[in-house]
């Protein structure tokens, strides 16, 4: 493959496309489903939908370029490759529109995963569910939001995290990550019902695993969120289950921005047009507009 070609004609960095290739080397991709099951896996995975209508109507084949269809079959074999793995693993360009498609092709792949883990079929098909939750957040966001969801929803389709009740909770080295999706609000009783879940899930599923802490990196620890938020709010309750590591600033990952994808799910509205509606929309934007940034914070508690 004319690994150059590609790129150009994808419009993406060569790099990009080396990477892929050299990640994929000759490894086995996944095929995509048969169209015709496509509508009932779709709302499987909880997607929406007019979502659904246009991955349906954006169908690979017969219509995919060369490159675009290279691309699919590559970044397939790419996670795959890591099956089982639980980092994030950009799946190649931050380019629209294939990583749906590859995640659809992968389901058959960490279904089988899960099975050999035992996993019940409940926590596998709601952890896989997220696919439709992200779509829609990237539909409100006007597609500013996928570039980091193909990245993350690669730790789904191998095996690296899974959804417990109220919260994600990501396999890692010695501890459990904990990702807070949107799904109302995070009561402190739904959390701990999670917790006690993982606290039976991990053991079981994964016995060669020893988890010693549930960790958290997010905007959600940040200290400053208690000069507006009250006390007995959901965040700040959630704040205090946590022993902070000190502060550095991630590489990377500018908190500025994190706080206004989940507090306004908008990367590019000018902050005096950013709705008031929350006591914490009008902090975000008041302690940026005061020339204060956020802070993307990382802490850790007890397995
Ligand atoms: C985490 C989350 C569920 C907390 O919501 P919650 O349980 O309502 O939190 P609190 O009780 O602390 O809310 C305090 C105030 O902030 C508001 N608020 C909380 N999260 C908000 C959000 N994401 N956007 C806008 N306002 C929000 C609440 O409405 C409340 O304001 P009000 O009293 O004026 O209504 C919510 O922020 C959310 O869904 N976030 C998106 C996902 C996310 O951020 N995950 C972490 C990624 S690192």
């Amino acid at each position: 493959m004319d690994l150059d070609g590609v790129a150009a004609r994808l419009g993406v960095p060569v790099e990009e496309i080396e990477r892929v290739d050299r990640l994929a080397g000759d490894r086995p991709s996944a095929p995509l489903p048969d169209r015709d099951d496509v509508p009932e896996l779709l709302e499987r995975l909880a997607v929406r939908p007019d979502d659904a209508a246009g991955i349906l109507a954006g169908w690979p084949s017969p219509q995919w370029t060369p490159e675009l269809t290279w691309l699919l079959d590559r970044s397939t074999a790419l996670v795959r490759a890591d099956l089982g793995g639980h980092e994030w693993l950009p799946p190649g360009p931050e380019l629209p529109g294939y990583f749906a498609y590859a995640y659809l092709a992968l389901i058959p792949v960490v279904r089988q995963y899960h099975r050999d883990h035992g996993i019940p079929d409940t926590v596998s098909w709601a952890t896989l569910a997220d696919l439709g939750r992200n779509l829609a957040v990237d539909r409100r966001m006007r597609g500013e939001g996928w570039p980091v969801m193909q990245s993350w929803l690669t730790l789904h389709v191998r095996g690296g995290l899974y959804e417990l009740g109220r919260l994600q909770h990501q396999r890692g080295d010695d501890a459990i990550s904990l990702h807070i999706p949107e799904a109302g609000p995070l009561t402190p009783e739904a959390v701990d019902a999670s917790l006690d879940e993982a606290r039976a899930f991990f053991p079981r599923h994964f016995p060669d695993e020893h988890y010693t802490s549930f960790s958290c990196g997010s905007w959600l620890l940040d200290p400053q969120l208690r000069e507006y938020l009250p006390e007995d709010s959901n965040i700040i309750r959630f704040q205090r289950r946590f022993e902070l590591e000190p502060y550095e600033a991630p590489e990377g990952l500018d908190a500025d921005v994190e706080v206004l994808r989940f507090g306004f799910r908008s990367l590019s509205t000018p902050l005096d047009e950013l709705p008031r509606r929350t006591v914490l929309q009008r902090a975000i934007a008041d302690h940026l507009r005061a020339g204060r940034h956020w802070q993307w914070r990382t802490g850790r508690f007890p397995f």
